[in-house]
């Protein structure tokens, strides 16, 4: 699909990297349906597009990354619409989590309410030292309904979830690496180029494992230990049957770099 069909977003490919970027910076990039309905078209893209190795969200201009789900939009729902909103924003993100390729974003601002939880969704988090972080929702008499009461407390622990939910203040870029929010916080005008070299490093390594440590992760994080351990050993034993796998152990072994064929 080409970016003309994204109204809400930008969908750019460089460098096998799909950068999706939320555009709408004159609303510091809120959430609004249409926004999310795109947001989940580009990420089945990305998903399905074997030109794309890496994916990276972001938002458009310097202020925000994401400030929430649109208020505005959800201000006149009502008890059943709200319900099926935060279906539909939950589906979203987890089609961008369970894309099957890394995902990170590239936090260059307010990351508040959905826009925490979108972040929330991606694999890995680098962050401007400008961005902000925090679940506001309750500010508006809400709750975080976009994964953000799973995904909180599943990063950064319980007890830190409960404080950040509960009092629904906002956190800057240190203090969200201080509590595990963000992997990575650098200087605003060096976070595209840090991305990018992110982005490069994991284009160099193995898709195919890539794809399999995702599953494990993602799938083991939900269910006991003894069935996620049987899903671990399953991915393993299915990188046996990859080039991917004997190139790299071959490259080890020839005591040379490998060149992943990426299956
Ligand atoms: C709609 C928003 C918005 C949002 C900002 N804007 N955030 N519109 N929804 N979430 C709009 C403002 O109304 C304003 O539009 C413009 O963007 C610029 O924002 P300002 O408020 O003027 O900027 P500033 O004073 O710098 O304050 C920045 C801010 C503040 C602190 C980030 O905008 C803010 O608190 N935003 C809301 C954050 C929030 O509560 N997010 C959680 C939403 S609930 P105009 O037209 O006036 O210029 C949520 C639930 C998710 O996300 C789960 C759903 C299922």
């Amino acid at each position: 699909m080409a970016d003309h069909e994204f109204r809400c977003i930008r969908y750019e490919i460089r460098d096998e990297t799909a950068w999706i970027t939320v555009n709408r910076p004159e609303k510091l990039n809120a959430l609004d349906r249409r926004t999310m309905e795109e947001l989940g078209r580009a990420a089945d893209e990305a998903a399905a597009d074997p030109g794309v190795r890496v994916v990276v969200v972001t938002g458009a201009g310097e202020k925000a990354f994401v400030a929430g789900a649109d208020i505005r939009e959800m201000s006149t729902l009502d008890a059943r619409e709200g319900e099926a909103f935060a279906r539909f924003l939950q589906d979203t993100l987890d089609r961008l989590e369970r894309l099957g390729k890394p995902v990170v974003a590239a936090v260059n601002g307010y990351a508040l309410g959905g826009g925490c939880e979108l972040a929330m969704a991606c694999h890995v988090r680098i962050a401007a030292d400008t961005a902000r972080f925090g679940q506001p929702e309750v500010n508006l008499g809400l709750i975080p309904g976009a994964g953000g009461t799973q995904r909180l407390q599943r990063i950064v622990g319980r007890g830190r979830a409960l404080d950040l939910i509960l009092s629904g203040e906002t956190i800057d870029a240190a203090e969200a690496h201080r509590i595990g929010l963000v992997n990575r916080v650098v200087p605003a005008a060096d976070l595209q180029r840090t991305v990018e070299a992110f982005a490069a490093l994991l284009r160099a390594k193995s898709p195919t494992a890539q794809a399999r440590a995702l599953e494990a992760i993602l799938s083991g994080g939900e269910v006991a230990q003894p069935e996620a351990m049987r899903t671990e050993a399953a991915m393993f034993g299915l990188c046996f049957a990859t080039a991917d796998m004997r190139e790299g152990t071959a490259a080890f072994l020839e005591k040379r770099k490998a060149a992943f064929p990426g299956k």
